[in-house]
């Protein structure tokens, strides 16, 4: 095919995209809660996600029996840990911030750097991960076949005890499905009921679609683009001397063939996954739905409050990046945008006891 042909044969598809694929919002468009995207692969079933349930609460999980997806997802917590960089399998640090699990279903893009795309593949990365559960899954199939509830649980869902990995993943992430915030007073404003928000949150709304820019990429139903960039969010500096996190960011790099790994002082971001120029130090559009309870802010927990997230935006990012450009927010807009984050976005809580595990 000539070289012309091809070009425009990859214009038309590019153009058909956005007819056949539509995008879960455009640019500007906030979306209030509609219903949970569920891969037709993996069907939800109450007795599923109840074996999922119990596999993220399992301490088994993990190398030395410490620690379950809940020790770093805590319900309480809104499914984060609370911690500026997430906890670790002892003697070893993490490198990143605990990323909320709720509305995570509608993730395209998961992780910070986006390195997975679905539910089912991303459960038996922290698992396998050395410095998260550190657990062998050859092992681990067996010591979760070694339990007789189990046995019959997966019987039950799969129609086989034969326990694998896989099915292990597909229940996780079937729970995980399970995780939504509903009911924000910003689904009710967006449904027509204008009284749910105070003045203040309305103001700060009128700033979050207009003069903040921030739907430029948080938008759509859970307030993100699924895009990465790179805001140069500075290297947070209670952990940069820190061996521990030098010897995590060096193994991670190594294991996603950088090159220079042992020279690395940054955290690379995207690029780590596409080697492209313009993903260097990018990060994932995280969603802000129940934003208040799951803090400190950003891929290195380096923000402990929205007032220094929206000062950092305010101020136009970090130093030298091509992204944002400075707001000129006075105090009283910047409060006014806050109040919005925390009484908009904020869904009904999600309360769940630690389910019995066998
Ligand atoms: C030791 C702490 C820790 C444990 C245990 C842990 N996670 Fe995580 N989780 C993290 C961190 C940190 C990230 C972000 C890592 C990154 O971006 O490189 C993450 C990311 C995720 C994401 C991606 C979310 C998003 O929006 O991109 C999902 C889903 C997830 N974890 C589910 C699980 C499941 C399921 C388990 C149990 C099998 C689990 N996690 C165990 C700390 C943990
Ligand atoms: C160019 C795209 C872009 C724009 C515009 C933008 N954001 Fe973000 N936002 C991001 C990305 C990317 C991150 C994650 C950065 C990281 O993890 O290092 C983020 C992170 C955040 C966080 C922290 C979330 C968390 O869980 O850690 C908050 C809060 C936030 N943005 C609010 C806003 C507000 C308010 C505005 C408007 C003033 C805004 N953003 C504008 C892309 C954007």
């Amino acid at each position: 095919m000539p070289r012309s042909n091809g070009l425009f044969l990859v214009f038309i598809v590019y153009a058909l995209q956005f007819f056949i694929f539509p995008s879960p919002g455009s640019a500007g468009h906030l979306e209030p809660f509609k219903h949970t995207p569920v891969p037709p692969g993996n069907p939800q079933t109450q007795e599923k996600i109840e074996l999922g349930k119990m596999l993220f609460f399992d301490r088994r999980l993990s190398g030395d029996g410490t620690m379950s997806c809940a020790t770093c997802h805590i319900p309480d917590m809104g499914f984060s840990d609370g911690e500026a960089i997430s906890l670790n399998y002892p003697t070893t640090k993490n490198w990143r911030n605990s990323p909320t699990l709720i509305n995570v279903a509608f993730s395209k893009f998961l992780f910070h750097d986006g390195r997975v795309e679905t539910l089912e593949d991303q459960a038996l990365f922290p698992m396998m991960s050395s410095f998260e559960m550190n657990q062998n899954l050859d092992f681990l199939e067996e010591e979760i076949r070694s339990v007789p509830e189990y046995l019959v649980l997966f019987k039950k869902v799969f129609g086989s005890d034969d326990i694998t990995r896989e099915k292990m993943a597909m229940a996780i992430a079937a729970f995980e499905r399970t995780l939504v915030s509903l009911n924000a007073p910003l689904d009710k404003y967006l449904n027509g009921n204008l009284e749910v928000l105070s003045s203040e949150a309305k103001k700060g709304y009128e700033i979050f679609v207009g003069k903040g820019k921030c739907t430029d990429c948080h938008y759509g139903v859970t307030l993100i683009d699924d895009k990465f960039h790179a805001l140069n969010v500075p290297e947070n500096p209670d952990f940069q001397a820190d061996p521990r996190v030098a010897a995590t960011r060096r193994f991670v790099a190594k294991l996603n063939h950088y090159e220079d790994f042992r020279n690395l002082q940054e955290d690379p971001g995207r690029y780590l996954i596409t080697k492209d120029k313009k993903d260097w130090r990018a990060f994932k559009t995280p969603t802000l739905r129940d934003i208040a309870k799951t803090g400190p802010y950003m891929h290195n927990g380096i923000f402990d409050s929205l007032d220094e997230t929206i000062e950092f935006f305010n101020l136009g990012g970090g130093p030298g990046n091509t992204v944002l450009k400075p707001l000129h927010l006075d105090d009283a807009e910047k409060q006014a945008l806050k109040i919005f984050l925390v009484e908009a976005l904020n869904g009904d809580d999600i309360v769940m006891p630690t389910p019995k595990i066998p």
